[in-house]
């Protein structure tokens, strides 16, 4: 029996936003948070994976309107849909114990719940927020947040604006939220504790908004329903509710609560580590242990978005190089707590050197090996050579401490590094025994068979300890050299596997990739997947009475002449037949976008009953249309047959 049996581990990745564009970098977090509990389940634990959804806010609702649907239609589809959030994680073998949605209704009316708590106590009070507001995003901005002065997600001008809003007294904990901080361990990797204290803790806590009356998508505070609670109040709560905290339906929470850990991207440390200790504080609930503040993957230096000269779709990559290989070159690439730069090279090179040539190296010339001296399988007469082997084993016995002391660390990179050090070691054991000589002397069969005894059980131990990392991949191993018992007390000992291993040939477990190919393909289909992305849509305009619609008198005109008109980037010229029998002369700003010969014999649309106007000492007696988006501006051209003088209608 294990030590820590039924001891229990609470771990959690944040909840995401419902994103319709998912990326390995999302994958990141919820992999490392996978291979934890499944380390955690081998030795013996009683483990809790929560992962789940953030469903609320503004953008959620402005993305809708612009899908057609309602807001709770369009997280249904990006969250239970194709290629959404619960497939992604099925696609990438995430074993998760309990997927949250901020839409269930046991968490909203948990939340609700939590939020009158906090407001009884004293901790939350009515005020007035202030800040600067983006019509169109309808978001509140304070100045830091402002990028150059305008809205940092539309680049929009924003106004200054007030609203009523609940505050949560955050100052009220600041001194127990650095000592806190100071705790060794709480929050890691340590660099980020300084980070926390030097610039928030040290300005001064200020309290924190928590309603907003300007948003409806959200919870709606129950004895107040003009205000819906903050984001952040509802997101942070979900480690609780998941688990049954004020509302009926687990009864998990006496149980698994305080988490173990909370993994965390870098950007949402300050949430974690400052924001939800102190609501905590408030609600007299225990802390979580430890705040694990990872790093991003990055795509040419910054936080991977819509890809950019790089293939970064998870489910493309898994298509063409196995899940397995995907999540293993995620943490063997990168130290889990800095950043790592994304690239296809480190990705099909470090497939290349780890993967096909030393594990899957090592254990198809084993296997082989085995077939071809022994028919399959090892006899029981082996002769032990202490002196030759002793190096293997002690290594391989080690790995069991090492291993472990980086997995407590999270320090998943370090881990790896330690079991591809025994794959190493052991594919150079074979060219030290050289087991084609012995194979040729009958006298050397007992001494052939420990060889290849020891290069299995080396591979049993290592295979095991990345059974977290590559389920599937370990799995595999296991039947290809008849082990049985890979157990987490087994992998402690060398020589669990029976002596008369019987063993099994299959095809390479990861194929060597020809990467100069590789990566054209790669680069070929990076071409193909970067559409421009479409600028924001600009604020509807207020509905008008037909009759004021019908006071425009729009006309199809055909281009009888246009030039640029001097000194002037942005004017030209046009003569257009209306119809009338006299040409008329308009002037319209679309230099930047089209020269004048492309236009003459084109059949456009103007409004022909505009007042006239001089620009630049013409006349222009009309407008013509043109559809805008962002930079993009296109004349609306209609069919050729339509005879000039044609009245819109
Ligand atoms: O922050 N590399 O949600 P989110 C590494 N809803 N991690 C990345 C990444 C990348 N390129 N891109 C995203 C939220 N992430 C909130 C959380 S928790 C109560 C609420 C990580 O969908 C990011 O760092 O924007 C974060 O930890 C997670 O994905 C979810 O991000």
């Amino acid at each position: 029996m294990c030590e820590h049996e039924r001891e229990k581990f609470y771990i959690t990745t944040p909840i995401y936003y419902p994103s319709d564009y998912l990326h390995i970098g999302h994958a990141y977090c919820t992999v490392a948070a996978d291979v934890m509990a499944r380390y955690k389940r081998m030795q013996g634990y009683d483990v809790m994976f929560l992962t789940g959804t953030d469903e609320h806010g503004q953008k959620i609702e402005a993305r809708a309107r612009d899908a057609g649907c309602t807001p709770q239609e369009f997280v249904d589809r990006i969250v239970e849909g194709p290629k959404g959030v619960k497939d992604l994680w099925k696609l990438m073998n995430v074993s998760y114990d309990r997927f949250i949605r901020t839409t269930d209704a046991h968490h909203v009316q948990a939340v609700q719940n939590i939020f009158r708590k906090m407001y009884e106590k004293g901790d939350i009070y009515k005020g007035v927020y202030k800040g600067m507001y983006c019509t169109p995003c309808e978001s509140f901005w304070t100045e830091t947040q402002l990028v150059d002065g305008k809205c940092p997600d539309c680049g929009r001008e924003v106004k200054p604006a007030e609203e009523e809003a609940y505050f949560f007294r955050l100052s009220k904990y600041a001194d127990r939220i650095q000592a806190l901080l100071e705790t060794p361990g709480f929050l890691e990797p340590a660099s980020r504790v300084k980070e926390m204290i030097n610039n928030f803790i040290k300005p001064g806590l200020e309290d924190l908004c928590v309603s907003r009356t300007s948003i409806k998508w959200g919870i709606p505070v129950d004895f107040d329903p003009e205000h819906v609670v903050y984001v952040w109040v509802d997101a942070l709560f979900n480690y609780t509710t998941a688990l049954g905290f004020m509302n009926g339906q687990y009864d998990d929470y006496e149980k698994y609560w305080p988490a173990d850990v909370h993994f965390v991207g870098k950007e949402i440390v300050r949430f974690h580590s400052i924001i939800w200790p102190a609501f905590l504080m408030s609600m007299d609930m225990p802390l979580p242990k430890k705040i694990y503040g990872h790093g991003w993957l990055n795509l040419n230096g910054d936080k991977i978005s819509k890809s950019k000269g790089n293939v970064v779709d998870p489910y493309l990559l898994a298509e063409r190089y196995g899940v397995d290989a995907l999540r293993f070159f995620m943490l063997r690439t990168f130290p889990f707590g800095s950043d790592g730069n994304f690239t296809n090279e480190a990705l099909i090179g470090c497939i290349n050197t780890d993967l096909a040539n030393d594990l899957g190296n090592l254990v198809s010339r084993t296997v082989a090996m085995v077939q071809k001296y022994f028919n399959g399988q090892l006899p029981l007469e082996q002769q032990e050579d202490p002196e030759k082997d002793d190096e293997l084993i002690a290594m391989a016995c080690r790995l069991n401490h090492s291993y472990v002391e980086q997995m407590e660390k999270y320090a998943f990179q370090n881990a790896l590094a330690e079991v591809f050090k025994v794959i190493s070691r052991a594919n150079k054991y074979i060219d030290e025994n050289e087991p084609w000589k012995l194979a040729k002397d009958e006298a050397n069969r007992p001494r052939l068979a420990r060889v290849m005894y020891n290069l299995l059980e080396t591979i049993r131990i290592c295979g095991g300890f990345l059974q977290p990392f590559m389920p599937d991949t370990s799995a595999a191993i296991m039947e290809r050299i008849g082990a049985q018992d890979h157990s987490w007390q087994s992998l402690a000992f060398f020589g669990t596997l029976p002596r008369d291993a019987r063993v099994q040939g299959g095809a390479p477990l990861f194929p060597r990739i020809d990467a100069a190919k590789e990566l054209e393909a790669l680069a070929k289909l990076s071409q193909a997947d970067q559409q421009p992305e479409q600028p924001p849509l600009p604020e509807p305009l207020s509905p008008i009475a037909f009759d004021d619609f019908s006071k425009v008198e729009m006309t199809v005109v055909k281009v009888l002449s246009c030039e640029a008109v001097k000194k002037s980037e942005k004017l030209l010229r046009f003569e257009l037949d209306d119809g009338s029998g006299t040409p008329r002369q308009i002037l319209s700003g679309i230099a930047k976008y089209y020269k004048p010969e492309q236009l003459v014999g084109k059949t456009l649309v103007a409004v022909t009953n505009l007042k006239p106007r001089k620009m630049m000492g013409y006349e222009s007696c009309g407008m013509l249309l043109s559809a805008e988006r962002g930079e993009a501006l296109h004349l609306i051209m209609v069919d050729d047959r339509i005879p000039a003088g044609s009245r819109l209608v």
